[in-house]
């Protein structure tokens, strides 16, 4: 519970590493899945790397940062167990956790505030799913096979 899945790429490695100093001050310990420098590198093995350990029980929250968000969000969302949503602003990071329960925050490395980072991922750790009406609609999500 106390330990949070963390992905990125290149674009998206300055802020992992600032998430990091975030999350260890707050109490809570990290799995990085990489990527482990500003390298050009492609976001869907980190993005599955993360989601896949989610899957498996191993952890029940991740955070994930590519340059705008999309392409690790996007492929993050193609996992049955995720709910990731794209937060750049705190009130959407509470929403995001209050109405749709996600398990995986996602932020737009190249396009977000330090400080507004720092108040999402706070916000994502500390905001509790509200159930009610919600639960229905996140049920509903899945593609019937
Ligand atoms: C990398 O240049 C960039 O395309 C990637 O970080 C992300 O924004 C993709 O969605």
């Amino acid at each position: 519970m106390n330990t949070i899945g963390l992905a990125s790429d290149h674009a998206g490695y300055p802020l992992k590493e600032q998430v990091k100093e975030w999350l260890k001050a707050m109490g809570y310990d990290y799995v990085d899945f990489g990527t482990n420098s500003t390298e050009s590198c492609n976001y869907p093995e980190f993005a599955h790397a993360l989601a896949e350990a989610i899957e498996k029980g191993e952890l029940q929250k991740g955070i994930a940062i590519c340059g705008t968000g999309n392409g690790i969000n996007m492929t993050l969302n193609h996992h049955d167990a995720i709910r990731s949503a794209l937060c750049w602003m705190p009130e959407i990071a509470a929403l995001a956790r209050l109405h749709n329960d996600a398990n995986v925050m996602v932020m737009p490395g190249r396009f977000i505030a330090t400080e507004s980072a720092k108040e999402c991922v706070e916000t994502f750790l500390n905001t509790g799913f509200e159930g009610g009406r919600h639960q229905a609609r996140i049920d509903a999500i899945p593609v019937k096979k």
